[in-house]
């Protein structure tokens, strides 16, 4: 049995991660690791948020740990909103800022092609590893259903033909760019 320390105090990322792993990992979110601290992501690329969250834990904690870092980056928008997506809006937005932001700069723009990344850093016995996830698709004219949660409404993904928030967690899955980061990272722990 190994234990991994997951650089995230959100939840549903713990719970989904976990369902991911089988039995021979215990994924230990932050609180739990008696870590009580804000992650600064002050990089412009989603590796180096990630790899600065990773070693931020590593070097409180010196255990194994891995971080996870997604952005949305749409082809029109020279790969905006990207690293700031959470906070594309403004500082303490929220997702329906970060959407209708989204959607004024999008209009009138014919070419809607977009993906969301997902990149990982483990820190595992010391060394560095990266993963990376995919899922492309299009950007909706407008918001299309009421699950999941920050642009999951204005994305479709290629070989849909719904958005995101309106599809259940097992369907959102089957494309998920997160799923396919943390299927690869797990790939690679299980071979060791
Ligand atoms: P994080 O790095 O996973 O916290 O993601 C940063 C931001 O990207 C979130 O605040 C959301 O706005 C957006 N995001 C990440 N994953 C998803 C997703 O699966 N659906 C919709 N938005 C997402």
């Amino acid at each position: 049995m190994h234990t991994l320390i997951f650089a995230t105090n959100n939840r549903n990322k713990v719970a989904e991660i976990q369902s991911l792993v089988g039995a021979n990992f215990t994924i230990i979110p932050l609180k739990e690791a008696g870590i009580e601290i804000d992650i600064p992501e002050p990089h412009d690329q989603l590796e180096a948020n990630a790899h600065e969250k990773a070693v931020t834990i590593f070097n409180l904690t010196h255990q194994n740990c891995f971080s996870e870092d997604t952005g949305l980056e749409i082809v029109a928008l020279d790969g905006a909103p990207g690293v700031k997506s959470a906070r594309y809006a403004g500082e303490n937005s929220n997702s329906q800022a970060n959407i209708d932001l989204v959607l004024s700069k999008m209009t009138g723009i014919e070419n809607r092609t977009a993906q969301f990344r997902t990149v990982i850093c483990l820190i595992w016995e010391n060394q560095t590893y990266y993963f990376e996830g995919v899922c492309k698709g299009q950007i909706l004219s407008n918001m299309q259903g009421e699950n999941g949660f920050g642009y999951d409404p204005i994305f479709v993904p290629d070989g849909a033909t719904k958005s995101f928030a309106n599809m259940t967690m097992d369907e959102k899955n089957t494309f998920s760019h997160r799923k396919k980061a943390v299927t690869q990272l797990f790939d690679f722990l299980g071979k060791l």
